[in-house]
């Protein structure tokens, strides 16, 4: 069964391989939480679960910063990926990264699982986060992440708007209804 989880340590064994996939199949679009992860696996996750809860909680949060909500994707008990929910905006993720990012693992891409994901994600960031509308952005080089927004937000309703020039490249904006018509 497919299911989002907070991060715990039940789940090491598998994110632990998912690590080594990313590390061997890394895209300019892998996400800040993911990099987090492998970083924590170089001293065995020892502070990992009570940053990411600090994160959850707006405790000791960076300047600019708000506060982050990171899930697993798991299926049948195993890693997926990962999706972070950012539960405010700000100036920045107006324009670039939104309410939320997410990765699949490279060997279970193209199986539907982001769509799934970010299903799961978008009903937990209503429920949990008071969240009616989620702003997702994504490079527009990146089609894979394009057409899952746009696919989840034909599904559900919502709109894209004006893409927003970040950095020198263009980035797709679009608002997805956190509740399914
Ligand atoms: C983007 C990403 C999450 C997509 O995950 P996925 O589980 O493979 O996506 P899905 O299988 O649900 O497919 C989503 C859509 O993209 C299409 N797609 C998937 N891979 C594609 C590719 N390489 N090129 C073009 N389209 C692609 C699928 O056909 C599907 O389109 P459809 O809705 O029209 O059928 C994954 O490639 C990834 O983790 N990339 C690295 C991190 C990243 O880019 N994150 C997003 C940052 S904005």
């Amino acid at each position: 069964m497919l299911k989002l989880v907070l991060p715990t340590s039940q789940y090491l064994d598998s994110v632990k391989e998912a690590i080594t996939e990313y590390q061997a199949h890394t895209s300019p679009f892998d996400i800040h939480c993911v990099d987090k992860m492998i970083e924590a696996a170089k001293d065995n996750f020892a502070t990992y679960f009570q940053d990411i809860e600090n994160k959850r909680q707006g405790i000791n949060l960076p300047e600019g910063h708000v506060p982050n909500t990171t899930l697993w994707l798991i299926d049948d008990e195993k890693y997926i990926g990962s999706f972070d929910i950012r539960h405010e905006l700000n100036d920045y993720l107006l324009q670039n990264g939104g309410h939320i990012a997410y990765q699949i693992i490279p060997s279970a891409r193209h199986q539907g699982y982001v769509k799934a994901g970010l299903k799961l994600t978008l009903d937990y960031a209503r429920k949990n986060l008071g969240i009616k509308k989620a702003l997702l952005t994504c490079d527009f080089k990146n089609i894979a992440s394009y057409r899952a927004m746009t696919s989840v937000m034909r599904e559900w309703g919502g709109e894209e708007i004006s893409p927003s020039l970040v950095n020198g490249h263009q980035e797709h904006r679009v608002w997805i209804n956190t509740q399914p018509k």
